[in-house]
């Protein structure tokens, strides 16, 4: 993300809501199946390195350390300080030697390579997503993305738009169609991983308001 102002909104604005979001992120954990889906997507083996990208407080944590077992290694990355500090303590809690944490721009990524690369419910929140998600491409041969979409009924796109209204300044969507602003960056992701990716697949979840995408080189 090259716009510093920007940055700082969103970390000021998830500074304000990491506890309540650490408590809905659990409270939902299964909610649909999509983090579960999320996970079965990048087809971890023990002993991979998974990069998370937007991990917030830790919500997809405990599955993708499951899944690499503790000869792996899962590096969770966030911008916000607060919500990091809620992932450090689930990690301290489970006392897990192989998460590391690191407070950066996922725009940026202070990481090299690594087998996998998951992002769930953060590319609507970067002003170029297509961008940012060839620039995961080139880190790791699968790369998963979760993010909202508006490919459901009218009750399930109603609902969406009312979040979307009430997070307008984290999606950029003040005096714009919130949910055309969401489906276009929800869409120029899936364009990043075409971009860069030789096979893309798409499912819908949770009334078609999620759309898991993953790319595989
Ligand atoms: C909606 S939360 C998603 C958290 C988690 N991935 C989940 O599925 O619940 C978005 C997270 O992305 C982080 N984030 C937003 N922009 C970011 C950026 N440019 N670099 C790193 N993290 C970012 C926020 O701090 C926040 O923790």
């Amino acid at each position: 993300m090259s716009d510093p102002a920007h940055r700082r909104r969103i970390r000021e604005s998830y500074r304000r809501w990491a506890r309540l979001y650490d408590w809905f992120a659990r409270a939902t954990t299964d909610v649909g199946g999509v983090r579960a889906a999320c996970v079965d997507a990048l087809e971890l083996d023990p002993g991979d390195t998974v990069v998370e990208f937007g991990c917030g407080p830790g919500p997809n944590l405990p599955a993708l350390r499951e899944a690499v077992g503790p000869s792996g290694r899962v590096v969770g990355v966030d911008v916000t300080d607060r919500m990091l500090d809620r992932a450090r303590r689930l990690v301290a809690r489970r006392g897990w030697a192989n998460v590391s944490l690191v407070q950066a721009d996922a725009a940026t990524p202070p990481i090299e390579s690594a087998d996998a690369v998951l992002s769930t419910f953060v590319t609507s929140l970067f002003p170029d997503p297509e961008v940012v998600v060839r620039e995961w491409c080139g880190l790791a041969d699968t790369v998963v993305l979760a993010s909202f979409a508006p490919r459901g009924n009218r009750l399930a796109n109603a609902t969406l738009w009312a979040f979307t209204r009430l997070s307008t300044e984290l999606f950029d969507a003040s005096g714009t169609d919130a949910l055309a602003q969401l489906d276009r960056r929800t869409a120029a992701a899936r364009s990043g991983l075409e971009a860069s990716m030789k096979q893309v697949e798409s499912e819908t979840y949770v009334f078609g308001t999620i759309t898991v995408s993953a790319g595989y080189r």
